[in-house]
């Protein structure tokens, strides 16, 4: 990274060259007003309010990069006219409803009127009716205090990747013209977009291209756009904000849940919502409106506990899944240690075996890159997830790639999705078949890799898919023509000749690849289109989920991706498939079969410990409890518990059960520093992000250097293909556990998703047969999937749909309509 110098207000800077000049001066706590731009996300010049002085030119701030030895002024005369005008127009008509609006008190409307000194109006207009309307299950759009700055448009398209809303047409009063010639021209400008526009549905009045994330409300800066449920139920003011880290997926991202007394009668405390550092982060449905999953307990229930001590002293077995802490997931460990009993975990153990396989050849314990650093390359790959619906934050790197750097993608996945190609242009899709996984590994090693690192029998190997055929291509040549032509001053013929242009067609050799057709695309046309995308590409990424963990040859294809790192520029990022399985992986020391009498941990067993309160110990929940998770950015992030929580918790038991501490967070210290692990007190822990976008949260885990094996891998097994009624097991987005299905503001439910026309083919309802046992579902049609795979969600731990699947994510069924 080269650092160029610069001035702004006369102080000197040194700031990242390339840099907007805005987000330098955030950077360096320097104040430029501003309110379209998303740090993330592509300017779109809505507001005009960071206007500057660059180099004796006034420039949009958000929009103009910095240069050696650039001089900025911040506030000249002029600026601060065409500030001020800026904001006497976003006052024109706004509706004068701060008393009941949601935003009132965080209000960017508000703060930038009083910062600019607006006290007096020098422009009016007839205001025009603007509609308000429910938009979604949970969003409510209020046109009236829309100030069209369009920061809910550019998240929506540049972040989450659903643009599932634009700018449209309002038909309010044109501007008088005079306005044109009197007032600083680009407030005139910004008030005439305003005027025309509001925001609405991209795809007409439907409005069914959303996925009901809210990040559009994080962002909104006045009470446009709000959340219905928290409509009119508090003031910003009122409400306490407890830092933490979301329990859903393991994207582990920063939350804050905001809570007050439930009500005047009612004086426990209540989360209200939950907000983010929009800047930096961006959330999915699940975690800004999957919160209210505690576990209200009035006491400790001492027979309870007496009842947990005794099952624990005769228990073989521990099952549990990976919504804990690291702090409990070091308990249930020492359990294993002191005890003897067995830890039975499928989703951290399916992880923890691919890790395994993968650090044992790549020489390292962790995967090289976080997500963050994914949506800095410029092509990105996805092998073994499906993107829209694993992991959000997975989704929208690999959506951010294609809008802010120009990128280029390339997908593999059995189940089509019609999102993922609007992400850009440069997106190709492989819908595989089931099974063939290792040949998207191997196609990617071809394109990829240095074929002079590679060991000969693979270089051998997947020579052995190419071949030449020869092809017909069209070619334009230039031909001489010979014309007599009279010429106009002498009258005399002469012959002229000229170039023309012929398309001739000719025959040459091209070089066939069969991984393409084998994953179910055309070879020519592949290469032509990859040859395409790869122009000015300079950092590639590749994505792993979940599928490949339960893959039949997980092993292979972990080494694999570990080949393709060390002998090309790809580097790697891993989904882990739970909330904390990497976390789990990395402290547990887990088994892979276990029977006899069986403690569950928020799963069934012959003793239940629950936070979902339908145990026979109530447990907190991840909103209850204080300590750390593991996220997929390789990194250990602090949560706080937002409610307080009356019974006895895991560190309860262990106090009873082992030796342990007083507290749980007095675990923390204690993780496992060969593992990558900190001594950091938990108390010591930051949580934030610095002005610069640097994640301050927690620690980033340290990647240990192992020594690697010598590399053997196989080739592609096509035994291990699936044909026929294949189902997938898989969650709807915003589901990912028993979590999000108890918050009341999450509606997916449980049951069979497929395609538009595979559910009406199906009917309402259908018997699924696997191999060991039947389960009756509904069916439920998903706009978004494409082709023959169904998908059975397994956030239920109830219905135990992992145990249907039988350590795969894929099956061959018979379905029968019921
Ligand atoms: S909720 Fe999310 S997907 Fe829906 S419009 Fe807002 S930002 Fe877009
Ligand atoms: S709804 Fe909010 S974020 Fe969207 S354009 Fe209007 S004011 Fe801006
Ligand atoms: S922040 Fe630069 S134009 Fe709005």
């Amino acid at each position: 990274m080269s650092i160029v110098n610069i001035k702004i207000d006369g102080k000197d800077f040194a700031v990242k060259e390339g840099e907007y000049i805005l987000n330098a001066a955030r950077a360096n706590d320097v104040f430029i007003p501003a309110i379209c731009y998303l740090t993330r996300c592509s300017p779109t010049l809505a507001c005009r309010l960071c206007l500057v002085e660059a180099d004796g030119k006034q420039v949009y701030a958000c929009n103009a990069k910095v240069k050696e030895g650039m001089e900025i002024s911040v506030d000249t005369p002029n600026i601060l006219e065409e500030r001020r005008a800026i904001m006497e127009v976003y006052d024109v008509n706004h509706p004068l409803q701060c008393g009941v609006c949601d935003k009132s008190g965080e209000c960017e409307l508000q703060n930038y009127t009083l910062e600019l000194g607006v006290d007096s109006q020098s422009y009016m207009i007839p205001d025009t009716k603007r509609e308000t309307i429910n938009w979604s299950s949970v969003l409510h759009y209020d046109a009236g205090l829309c100030i069209v700055c369009e920061r809910c448009t550019t998240v929506c398209k540049d972040m989450i990747g659903d643009a599932a809303i634009s700018t449209a047409k309002r038909g309010g009063e044109p501007l008088d013209k005079a306005f044109k010639e009197t007032m600083p021209k680009d407030a005139y400008a910004m008030w005439n977009k305003l005027q025309k526009s509001v925001i609405a549905p991209s795809n007409g009045t439907e409005f069914t291209n959303c996925s009901d994330c809210g990040e559009c409300t994080a962002v909104c800066p006045v009470g446009a756009l709000t959340g219905r449920d928290f409509q009119y139920t508090s003031n910003a003011w009122d409400l306490k904000r407890t830092p933490a880290t979301c329990a859903h997926c393991s994207s582990g991202c920063q939350i804050y849940y905001e809570t007050k007394p439930a009500s005047i009668s009612d004086r426990d405390e209540k989360i209200f919502r939950v907000s983010n550092e929009w800047n930096y982060v961006s959330l999915c449905g699940a975690g800004r409106y999957g919160y209210d999953f505690e576990n209200r307990v009035d006491g400790k229930n001492e027979e309870a506990f007496t009842a947990a001590i005794e099952a624990f002293k005769k228990a073989d077995v521990i099952r549990f899944n990976s919504v804990i802490s690291n702090e409990e997931a070091l308990m249930l460990q020492t359990l294993k240690e002191k005890m003897g009993i067995k830890l039975i975990n499928p989703d951290a153990r399916a992880f923890q075996k691919f890790l395994n396989a993968y650090s044992g050849v790549s020489g390292q314990s962790l995967y090289s890159l976080d997500f963050k650093e994914v949506m800095a390359t410029d092509f990105v790959m996805s092998v073994g997830a499906s993107l829209r619906k694993d992991n959000p934050n997975a989704r929208y790197a690999f959506n951010n790639v294609q809008k802010l750097n120009k990128g280029a993608g390339m997908y593999f996945h059995p189940v089509g999705d019609n999102l993922v190609p609007t992400f850009g242009k440069n997106v190709e899709l492989f819908t595989h078949k089931v099974g063939l996984e290792e040949a998207a590994l191997y196609l990617i090693i071809d394109l990829f890799a240095d074929k002079e690192q590679l060991p000969e029998d693979v270089k051998t190997y997947i020579d052995s898919f190419k071949s030449s055929a020869t092809k017909t291509v069209k070619e334009k040549v230039m031909k001489d023509v010979t014309e007599t032509v009279i010429d106009e001053e002498t009258g005399e013929s002469k012959e002229v000749t000229k170039k023309v242009p012929e398309m001739v067609e000719k025959e040459i050799t091209v070089e066939k690849n069969g991984l393409v057709e084998l994953l179910g695309k055309d070879a020519d046309a592949f290469a032509e289109t990859f040859e395409k995308m790869m122009k000015k590409k300079e950092t590639f990424s590749l994505i792993v989920g979940e599928d490949l963990y339960f893959h039949e040859k997980a092993e292979n294809i972990a080494k694999l991706i570990a080949l393709l790192e060390k002998t090309s520029p790809v580097c790697v990022a891993m989904i882990p498939p739970k909330t904390n399985s990497l976390g789990v992986a990395l402290i547990c020391d887990l088994d892979d079969d276990a029977s006899g009498y069986t403690v569950a941990y928020n799963e069934n067993g012959d003793f239940r410990l629950s936070a979902l309160g339908d145990g026979d110990l109530d447990m907190p929940a991840m909103n209850q409890q204080e300590g750390t998770l593991t996220n997929m950015h390789k990194r250990v992030t602090p949560t706080n518990a937002a409610l307080e929580y009356k019974g006895y918790e895991l560190n309860d038991l262990m106090k009873v059960l082992v030796d342990a501490p007083d507290e749980t967070i007095d675990w923390t210290v204690e993780l496992p520093k060969e593992k990558g692990f900190q001594a950091v007190e938990f108390d010591s822990l930051p949580n934030g992000y610095l002005n610069d976008g640097t994640e301050n949260r927690g620690y980033a885990l340290s990647t240990k250097k192992k020594r690697a094996k010598v590399l053997k891998v196989d080739k592609i097994d096509e035994s291990s293909v699936l044909d026929g009624e294949i189902v997938y097991r898989c969650n709807p987005q915003r589901q990912f556990n028993d979590f999000s299905d108890k918050a009341h503001e999450i509606f997916e439910s449980f049951g069979l998703y497929a395609s538009p026309a595979k559910a009406e083919a199906l009917g309402e309802k259908v018997e699924i047969s696997f191999e060991t046992k039947s389960i009756t579902v509904s069916v439920i049609a998903d706009e978004r999937m494409e082709g023959d795979i169904v998908a059975l969600a397994d956030f239920k731990s109830a219905e135990d749909v992992y145990g249907l699947f039988d350590g795969s994510r894929y099956k061959t069924v018979t379905m029968r309509k019921v």
